[in-house]
């Protein structure tokens, strides 16, 4: 049966019992006030329901409904070293019906049931290789006996021996397990209740026997059973991790992965021989490639494509960098660690074949997801291609004879270049041996360079004018946030970040991350500069809470700890009074307390002859350069 047969089935399985057919929603997550909201993205199938599983009533056209079914996009990071496996991906579909204080238990036990084991109507699985789990109880919540008493009921139904009480010793197909299988939360805040797994023995291991606790255990350990769906009692609501009470009305989420189940119904031991991914793993013939290389390329390619069209753009926080990784992981598992566009034109248009009906976005919003994977893949390639040779010149530098911590975290603030890239270049690109515990050596040095990096923020925004009434010295402040725009303008994102600056009358001095700059770029910076202070930019300020304030790109310090609002000064067209929709397209914006001018043509001093100038870039720590510069 292709997954595709499996989605349509299950939509129209709960479409005649009364349940209204919702689309998938957007895998970002909602920012909508009142709506719990604990990831960057939908991780699973309830998480855009939240609000209506804790009580909000669901309205359509007008109407009330409490009975929905769909098929949610979802996507998990939190696996990400696991992808690759016979069984985890990031991006995911679940299919899940939902009582909204409808029906509860029984009702959505049976329908599993018969979904999963009707020829007709549903998948057709041999109910005899069914085998499930209920929660044992703990201190929250006690154990699930009506959960489990209802599939005793209909097992015996259908003439299957359910056995006796495995939690006795006996030999059964229910097994009670604690919370950390069979209790489900999106997070410490939210919904929450025991939840009932249905596991499928795909290899007939037990030849649709009864089995013992530890014969479970250990198949569902080796992933010889397959969990097919997961059946959560939502009952109670849970505050910064403790349950508090119980929901206004209990309400049912469930939830089987697509993936899972088209593996069960194509007789494949993996995700990605499955019809989702198959198409786009037939296309890399590449020898040289392992089979974890390949899967690791679909799954970020397949994932990536779906983020691009529900509005992601690559960037370097939040959902931009996680869009970002997965694109950079894709091509680091390349055998040439390079980025092939027509190959990367062959897997979406695979992907819009086998998505088209389902997700029609895909196929429309082609040449947009095709365009930002290959810009941003050779952004990638021009910092790997200097991240090797910095690499390659490190180990040579200090004689190492081996990757250590020290040669990673230069590559990080340099380039921006994870741990965890560097590792695969390591292994991958350039053999070589890693020093022991080089994670954890690799985290303490982040910290302190966070802490480094604290203070270099709290002198900017303190010490680092020394009067902030003479006009030269804000003068140089602006030019400085001229300068650091011009320098990830032509560095690039990854480097170029504000270490630390320091402004007199005479001079601006300003810290940042990178390697040494050539002439050529130099003289590329100074050149931006002027022509913005030629451009006769105004220079405006605006204050915004800071939770907004950070979704509006302006440049401030990772990890620093800013008030509640802030205020952004950007440097560009602004309205008047300035609003927000001016910063994006603004030339420069930043965190930033002040003092400015108000226009950059102030820059070039009372007689409009003064052109900015670098007269020194140096290295002043690993990794960190310094520019001094003056308007003269
Ligand atoms: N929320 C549950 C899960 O993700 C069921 O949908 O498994």
């Amino acid at each position: 049966m292709t997954s595709s047969e499996i989605r349509t089935r299950f939509l129209r399985f709960f479409d005649k019992r009364g349940h209204t057919v919702i689309p998938s929603a957007s895998l970002v997550t909602s920012d909508e006030k009142g709506i719990t909201n604990p990831t960057l993205f939908n991780t699973a199938g309830m998480q855009p329901l939240i609000p209506y599983l804790l009580g909000k009533p669901y309205e359509k056209d007008g109407k009330v409904i409490t009975r929905l079914v769909d098929s949610q996009k979802c996507l998990r990071t939190t696996d990400l070293d696991d992808v690759g496996d016979k069984r985890h991906a990031t991006f995911f579909e679940m299919l899940g019906n939902w009582s909204l204080g409808d029906y509860f238990k029984r009702e959505a036990i049976e329908w599993s049931f018969e979904f999963l084991t009707s020829q007709t109507e549903g998948l057709g699985l041999d109910p005899h290789k069914l085998y499930v789990t209920v929660f044992e109880g703990d201190l929250n919540a006690p154990r699930d006996d009506e959960a489990s008493g209802i599939w005793r009921e209909i097992f015996k139904k259908n003439n299957i021996d359910c056995g006796g009480d495995t939690s006795k010793g006996e030999k059964g197909r229910i097994f009670f397990m604690p919370a950390k299988n069979n209790w489900w939360e999106a997070g410490d805040n939210g919904p929450c209740g025991p939840d009932s797994e249905m596991f499928f023995d795909a290899i007939d291991r037990f030849k649709g026997g009864l089995i013992s606790l530890e014969d479970y255990i250990d198949a569902e350990d080796k992933s010889d059973l397959v969990e097919v769906w997961n059946d959560v009692f939502m009952q109670y609501e849970k505050k910064d991790g403790k349950v508090v009470g119980k929901l206004p009305k209990p309400s049912v989420d469930t939830g089987a992965g697509l993936e899972r189940l088209a593996m069960t119904m194509q007789g494949v031991d993996n995700i990605y021989d499955t019809d989702l991914l198959k198409p786009v793993m037939d296309l890399m013939s590449d020898d040289s490639l392992t089979v974890k290389n390949k899967r690791i390329i679909a799954d970020h390619l397949r994932a990536s494509a779906f983020l691009i069209t529900d509005g992601v753009t690559p960037s370097n926080t939040d959902r931009g960098y996680i869009l970002r990784r997965l694109i950079r992981r894709a091509i680091v598992n390349t055998s040439d660690k390079k980025f092939d566009k027509s190959g990367t034109i062959a897997v979406v248009d695979a992907l819009i074949s086998t998505y088209k009906d389902a997700y029609p976005d895909l196929e429309a919003k082609k040449d947009l997801v095709v365009e930002t994977i290959t810009t941003e893949a050779v952004k990638f390639e021009k910092t790997i291609n200097d991240a090797i040779h910095e690499f390659n010149k490190l180990i040579n530098e200090q004689d190492a004879h081996q990757l250590t911590a020290n040669i990673a975290f230069i590559l990080f603030t340099s380039f921006g270049l994870p741990l965890e890239i560097t590792l695969e270049l390591a292994t991958i690109k350039k053999p070589i041996a890693v020093e022991d515990n080089i994670s954890e050596k690799f985290t303490k040095l982040m910290s302190e360079h966070q802490a480094l990096s604290r203070a270099g923020a709290e002198q900017k925004f303190k010490g680092g004018l020394a009067d902030a009434n003479d006009p030269m010295v804000v003068r140089y402040h602006t030019a400085t946030h001229l300068l650091h725009q011009a320098l990830h303008d032509v560095l690039g994102e990854e480097i170029g970040n504000q270490k630390g600056s320091n402004i007199t009358a005479d001079r601006l001095r300003f810290d940042f991350t990178g390697i040494k700059l050539t002439e050529e770029q130099k003289k590329r910076v100074e050149d931006i500069v002027n022509d913005k202070i030629a451009a006769a930019l105004p220079v405006n300020k605006i204050v915004m809470p800071l939770s907004e304030a950070e979704k509006t790109g302006a440049r401030h310090f990772f990890g620093e700890k800013y008030s509640d609002n802030v205020s952004i000064y950007f440097i560009g067209k602004a309205s008047n009074p300035p609003a927000v929709e001016d910063l994006a397209t603004a030339y420069s914006k930043e965190f930033c307390g002040g003092p400015h001018v108000s226009n950059t043509k102030e820059l070039s001093g009372p007689e409009g002859k003064w052109r900015f100038k670098i007269q020194k870039e140096e290295a002043v720590a690993q990794g960190v350069r310094r520019i001094k510069a003056v308007l003269a």
